[in-house]
């Protein structure tokens, strides 16, 4: 099916072949991207996704090709523009095109494109069972806080996690958890709440930093400290968070359940506050139609 694309100042569709085969971000993954989500035509946490990709171009000296005025105006266009009302935008930005080299010359035009997905977030259901979990080594780049389309590495370690029957990957490296392979981690321990502190390790995940001012409004004691490999052993509750996801229970890690597999209490008050927070943001961003 096609969908809405939006190329470098127009809008087109998914049909459309538009990048050249000597693109940065086809043949270095010279670039970065952002995944947001809309629910009724309304854009969740636009803003936080501009801030976060308008840091990841400066980390990698990509110039921004547009302030946060213009990358709102464009993206409502697009969710305007798709014919269904629920789903996410794809948005990357590469350093452009140019005759295949390491070195890159100054002055390139970075391409830009966005497009949208219909997708099925996860029901009440799934929220409730949750998802299970493999550990696999880290072998990420070491630049893992920008969000770079360097995503072999997350993409075999998601692989690996399907073929064993589970859902994400729980990335770990120097006997430490980072993050899941798409989505951030939380364990809770004690009635903690315990989180990798923000760092080259890991992405700074949008539904990772609200859900910790959630966690701290409703008096939830938050450690940002790395979990080490060995407390996985002995956990009170554990989930992710995405974009996509939201707040997700880990029932099971490496085949060992968690707390009996039933979502724990911390998780269900963090998901309900984190799904109330969503739809209030939604309802503030002027529905586009
Ligand atoms: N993934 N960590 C990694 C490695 C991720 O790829 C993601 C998101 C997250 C969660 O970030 P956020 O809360 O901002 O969605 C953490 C997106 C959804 C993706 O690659 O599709």
């Amino acid at each position: 099916m096609s969908d809405v694309l939006y190329v470098n100042g127009r809008f087109t569709t998914t049909d459309e072949r538009v990048l050249g085969v000597e693109d940065r971000g086809f043949q270095f993954g010279d670039a970065v991207y952002e995944v947001f989500k809309f629910t009724n035509k309304r854009p969740s946490f636009l803003s936080d996704h501009y801030r976060r990709m308008e840091r990841g171009l400066r980390e990698i000296d990509i110039p921004t090709p547009w302030d946060e005025e213009r990358f709102t105006a464009v993206m409502r266009e697009l969710i305007d523009r798709t014919a269904f009302a629920d789903g996410i935008v794809y948005n990357q930005v590469t350093r452009g095109e140019a005759p295949r080299a390491h070195f890159y010359p100054d002055g390139l035009t970075p391409t830009v494109i966005a497009y949208s997905r219909a997708f099925r977030f996860p029901d009440a259901v799934k929220k409730e069972l949750g998802i299970r979990l493999i550990s696999a080594p880290d072998l990420r780049w070491k630049q893992c806080h920008v969000k770079s389309v360097n995503l072999l590495a997350n993409a075999l370690a998601k692989k690996r996690a399907q073929r064993a029957g589970a859902d994400e990957a729980l990335l770990l490296s120097d006997g430490f958890v980072r993050e899941g392979a798409s989505a951030s981690f939380f364990v809770v321990t004690g009635g903690r709440v315990i989180t990798h502190p923000l760092d080259e390790h890991i992405l700074p995940g949008v539904v990772r930093d609200h859900v910790i001012s959630l966690a701290i409004g409703a008096k939830i004691r938050v450690d940002e400290r790395p979990v080490r490999e060995h407390e996985l052993f002995d956990l009170e509750e554990a989930f992710i968070t995405s974009t996509t996801q939201g707040v997700m229970p880990v029932a099971e890690i490496d085949g060992r359940v968690i707390a009996n597999g039933r979502r724990g209490e911390v998780t269900t008050t963090l998901q309900r506050l984190f799904d109330a927070l969503e739809s209030r943001e939604a309802s503030a961003a002027v529905a586009v139609r």
